[in-house]
């Protein structure tokens, strides 16, 4: 697949640069992140580059998009969104933002430009979105609460 970027005039997702390692570094350093994903921990530069380098495009080559969360008027990277192959489950959201940009929206506007793109035929083409997040991270479940954002987005908090 051919990469792609996103936006809704205030959210930019565009696919990672090498430029990027060491905000995804210093962003990577924060507990939360590594506590309610499935992230190396500790994290060290070398992830972000292998990351950046390697994993990012060798799943855009097989369809599945990352995308680096930006702000439309600055650029920087704020956090990151993609989506993982769990085969017949359909792809697998996943996200984070960086401490220092939560609470204004960022999350959410990036996971519904995400899921658009996953269920038009004209992106991935998904019929179903799975989403999982390890039990008691609530911040990650009520962002899919907002009105518009992910609503057809599986839930399962088991
Ligand atoms: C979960 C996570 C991605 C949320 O990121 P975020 O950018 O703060 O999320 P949002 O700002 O979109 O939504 C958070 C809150 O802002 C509110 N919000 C939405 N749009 C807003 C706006 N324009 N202005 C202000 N607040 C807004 C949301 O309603 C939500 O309210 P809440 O405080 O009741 O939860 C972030 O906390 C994180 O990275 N956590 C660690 C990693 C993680 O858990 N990833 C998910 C694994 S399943």
């Amino acid at each position: 697949m051919e990469t792609r970027v996103l936006t809704d005039g205030g959210v930019t997702l565009s696919t990672p640069v090498p430029e990027d390692v060491d905000t995804i570094t210093e962003a990577c350093q924060d507990p939360a992140i590594t506590e309610w994903t499935t992230m190396p921990a500790p994290y060290a530069r070398s992830d972000a580059v292998r990351f950046v380098g390697d994993i990012v495009p060798a799943k855009w080559a097989r369809g599945y998009p990352d995308w680096a969360i930006r702000t439309t008027d600055g650029g920087r990277l704020c956090g990151m969104v993609g989506f993982v192959d769990r085969g017949d489950a359909g792809p697998e959201i996943g996200y984070w933002v960086a401490p220092d940009a939560r609470q204004r929206g960022l999350a959410a506007a990036a996971v519904r430009l995400a899921c658009d793109f996953a269920f038009s035929p004209e992106g991935m083409g998904a019929w179903r979105i799975e989403w999982r997040a390890f039990v008691g991270n609530r911040p990650s479940r009520r962002l899919l609460d907002v009105p518009d954002s992910g609503s057809r987005v599986s839930r399962d908090t088991g």
